[in-house]
């Protein structure tokens, strides 16, 4: 299994705190059957979290000789989680946020307000080259309150990465009930963790979470998303 979404490399975002806990988490993915992960800090212009990409290879590289070292074979890959912005393709330009496999760009958005102009940013991502992923559809209000807004950004060419854990309710009955309803109307491309801690309910529940996705997706619905998931970093 392939994960597209976390937050693993060390002091860098909210993620992992240390390299002991990268460590922890990359252990406990490994046990549940991870075998690439692409590593995605949150890039937030304006704020401490936008480590550039020569600071975040470097990083990624420490990790994975740590991983290694310490026995674990996960391989890592390198993105970002974009935090919308009018200027993202201009982060991207300069070196300071990463595309995943220098095309995919995964971007998140505020959870309760919406953006005026966000048709203008996914039309710019995608003249000049790149595929824009929402990360985690579900958790925003105005998905929440009207499903069609999910179906009108896909047809602008916005894919969409739900985390696995907000169909046992990580984030509340809201989220749940959203991927719910994308999963049953065929509107998720991609899964993701979303990982931020060692310490978490995401590795018991992760056994319910793939049953429960698969039960409400279906079986061939279910394998696509996880063939389309992996198609990312080949
Ligand atoms: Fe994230």
């Amino acid at each position: 299994m392939i994960d597209i979404h976390s937050h693993i490399l060390p002091g860098i975002d909210d993620g992992s705190k240390s390299m002991d806990e990268s460590l922890a988490i990359l252990k406990q993915m490994e046990e549940l059957g991870f075998t690439d992960i692409v590593c995605t800090p949150h890039y937030i212009e304006l704020t401490t979290f936008r480590a550039n990409n020569t600071k975040k290879q470097e990083l990624l590289r420490k990790t994975q000789a740590a991983a290694k070292k310490a026995g674990i074979s996960i391989k890592l890959h390198l993105g970002n989680e974009i935090f919308v912005s009018r200027d993202i393709v201009k982060f991207l330009e300069k070196k300071e946020a990463m595309p995943i496999n220098k095309k995919y760009v995964l971007f998140e958005l505020p959870f309760t307000t919406e953006i005026k102009n966000l048709g203008d940013i996914i039309f710019d991502i995608k003249v000049n080259g790149y595929t824009p992923i929402l990360a985690h559809p579900e958790r925003y209000l105005m998905i929440q309150k009207d499903i069609r807004v999910a179906k009108m950004l896909k047809e602008k060419g916005v894919k969409l990465q739900c985390n696995y854990s907000s169909i046992t309710g990580q984030y509340g009955k809201k989220p749940m009930k959203t991927m719910k309803k994308l999963l049953k109307n065929g509107l998720v491309d991609y899964l993701g963790s979303d990982i931020h801690r060692a310490k978490h309910s995401f590795y018991g529940d992760f056994p319910k979470m793939l049953k429960r996705i698969k039960r409400i997706a279906g079986e061939s619905y279910f394998e696509k998303i996880e063939k389309d998931t992996a198609s990312l970093i080949k």
